[in-house]
């Protein structure tokens, strides 16, 4: 037998018949692109986290590059960011001439060190050279950043907050979606993502109206939307009124059908996750790997179960002979690669890299049933490095 890292199989076998409706549903009507479909998962989704707006798009990369462009974020702005993450979060910032500041992480959930995010916004103001601008908060692995002391630390500085949520979609803190504190949330229907679909695609989340507007127009090349053209009379169809310069990025209806589906037993697939988490918590107590904390309050969507061990390279090898997927996010952080070096670090980043040698994800779904679950336990227990 083998053990898969992600089950999607199970997941599907659960909802197959809705799934197979929902797609025969688009066909028939074949609104490929922008069907009806986009617009009520779009109010699902904005209804399950509790945010007023919710825009699809084509993916969790392009999701946090349009807020940074309907901000007008450009050439000397700096951007926070963690350098424990995956490359789409610091990747965008060059995109729009920006540059990333990396940022440690805390020692005990990976996720951006308030403390050394004040002292990097001290040092870029003290040096002068860069604008800071924006904050991006990754919740890495599942699980809200510090949202609370971020958005405190954002407000005094006058700087905007995005939560990177692509991995936490669906975490909260202190009963409160990230959407509570950062002025926008942006998520990954990527497939292997807590809520994904079956190809790429990504959303948006936020309250506020006029950068709700604004993503609206940029994700389908800056089309002219109700506040540019409110009063004015046009000679032709305002779809063709390219208002400002934006980009192509779309949600497929096809995808939008299949996430309605999934999107109805996601809260329950959380719930799962966690009793999964726990689980591995209980089995894994003493057995030389450090198994995850969840901040204060938090509830984490368990995109990934990591754990840390000394020998993690040995422990991975070992894991495999015995028939046991894992994977190391991420060996290799956003500033140690070349093309990413170039950029401000301030203060060093001691945890990122300590940790990038440490960790290993295990194998996490809501379908891994309790006699697989232990396999894997017993395959950790078993190596003595
Ligand atoms: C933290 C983080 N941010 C952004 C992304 C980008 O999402 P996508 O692959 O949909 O572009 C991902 C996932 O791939 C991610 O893990």
């Amino acid at each position: 037998m083998t053990i898969p890292f992600i089950d999607l199989a199970a997941q599907q076998a659960r909802i197959k018949p809705q799934i197979d409706a929902a797609i025969a549903r688009v066909l028939a009507h074949g609104g490929y692109v922008m069907g009806p479909e986009v617009r009520t998962f779009e109010s699902q989704l904005a209804a399950f986290a509790g945010a007023k707006h919710a825009l699809s798009c084509a993916n969790g990369t392009e999701a946090l590059a349009l807020p940074l462009m309907a901000w007008g974020i450009g050439p000397g702005d700096a951007v926070f960011c963690p350098s424990f993450t995956f490359a789409a979060t610091g990747e965008v910032i060059p995109w729009l001439g920006a540059a990333p500041v990396f940022v440690d992480v805390l020692e005990d959930t990976y996720n951006l060190d308030p403390a050394k995010l004040e002292a990097a916004i001290t040092a870029i103001l003290a040096e002068g050279r860069l604008k800071p601008k924006a904050i991006i908060a990754v919740d890495l692995f599942g699980q809200p950043a510090d949202y609370p002391a971020i958005a405190a630390i954002a407000k005094r500085h006058g700087l905007k907050l995005i939560a990177d949520s692509a991995q936490g979609f669906g975490c909260t803190l202190d009963g409160k979606h990230p959407g509570a504190w950062a002025d926008v949330v942006t998520t990954s229907f990527f497939p292997a993502k807590p809520l994904g679909c079956y190809g790429d695609g990504g959303a948006v989340l936020t309250d506020d109206a006029w950068l709700a507007e604004r993503i609206d127009s940029l994700r389908v090349h800056g089309k002219a939307v109700a506040s540019d053209i409110e009063g004015a009379t046009l000679a032709h169809d305002p779809k063709y009124l390219n208002m400002r310069v934006g980009i192509n990025s779309r949600l497929d209806t096809l995808q939008a059908a299949i996430l309605i589906e999934k999107l109805a037993i996601f809260a329950d697939e959380i719930e799962k996750r966690e009793v999964v988490a726990r689980r591995y918590a209980e089995g894994l107590a003493g057995s030389g790997a450090r198994t995850p904390t969840v901040i204060d309050g938090g509830v984490s969507t368990w995109a990934q179960y990591t754990i840390e061990h000394d020998d993690r390279d040995g422990l991975a090898a070992h894991l495999k002979t015995q028939g046991v997927p894992s994977a190391a996010y991420y060996p290799m952080p956003m500033h140690r690669q070349d093309c990413y070096a170039i950029y401000p670090q301030p203060g060093g980043l001691p945890v990122t890299e300590a940790k990038a040698g440490r960790v290993l994800s295990l194998p996490m779904h809501p379908y891994l049933d309790e006699a697989t679950q232990d396999l894997i336990i017993a395959a950790v227990r078993s190596f003595n490095g």
